[in-house]
C-alpha cells in the first residue's frame, strides 16, 4: 500500500508561482517604498502641525489629507510583503537605514520651504517606485507591480498639487 506524506506547511512558506530569490529582490524593493511613505507620512504630519502663514487653513488641510493617504500606503506596502512571505520593517532605525528620504534637521522656516520639501519627497519616492516596478515584473509579480503603479500615480498627482503651490 502506498502512503503519503503529509506536508506541514510553514508560515514562510510560499508557493504562489514566484521564487524566493525573486521575492527577496522584491521584498527589498517594497521594503525600501515603505521606508520612504512611512519618513514621508511623519514629515508631512510635522507639517500639518507646525505650518503659519496666510494659506494656514489650505495647507493644514492638505497635508492632513496627504498624511492619511501615506497611512493608507504604508499598510498596502507592509502586508504586500506578508503576503510575499517575508519580514516587513516597522522600527524607526530600520525606517531611517532604508528610506532614501531624510528627516529634517529642523523645521523650516516656512511653509514654502515646507511644500518645496514634500515636493521633493513625493518626487523622489516617484522615482524609487519606477526602479520597484521594473523590479517586481521581472520577477513576475504583477501583484506588486500593479500595487506600486497605483502608488506612482498617487505620489505624481500628489507633487503637482504641491508644485501648483509654488506657482
Ligand atoms: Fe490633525
Amino acid at each position: 500500500m502506498k502512503t503519503t506524506k503529509l506536508h506541514i506547511i510553514q508560515a514562510d512558506e510560499v508557493n504562489t508561482g514566484i521564487k524566493l530569490a525573486a521575492r527577496t529582490k522584491i521584498v527589498k524593493a517594497l521594503s525600501g517604498a515603505l521606508a520612504d511613505a512611512y519618513t514621508l507620512m511623519l514629515k508631512t504630519q510635522y507639517y500639518h502641525w507646525n505650518v503659519t502663514g496666510p494659506h494656514f487653513i489650505a495647507l493644514h488641510e492638505m497635508f492632513g489629507a496627504q498624511y492619511t493617504a501615506l497611512f493608507a500606503t504604508v499598510d498596502e506596502l507592509a502586508e504586500r510583503i506578508r503576503a510575499l512571505g517575508q519580514e516587513a520593517p516597522g522600527t524607526y532605525a530600520q525606517f531611517a537605514k532604508l528610506s532614501q528620504i531624510k528627516e529634517d534637521a529642523a523645521l523650516p522656516k516656512n511653509w514654502g520651504l515646507m511644500v518645496q520639501h514634500l515636493l521633493e519627497g513625493h518626487e523622489a519616492i516617484a522615482r524609487g517606485l519606477r526602479s520597484a516596478i521594473s523590479v517586481a515584473e521581472d520577477g513576475e509579480d504583477s501583484a506588486t507591480a500593479d500595487l506600486l503603479t497605483g502608488k506612482l500615480d498617487e505620489h505624481e498627482k500628489t507633487a503637482w498639487m504641491l508644485r501648483a503651490h509654488l506657482a
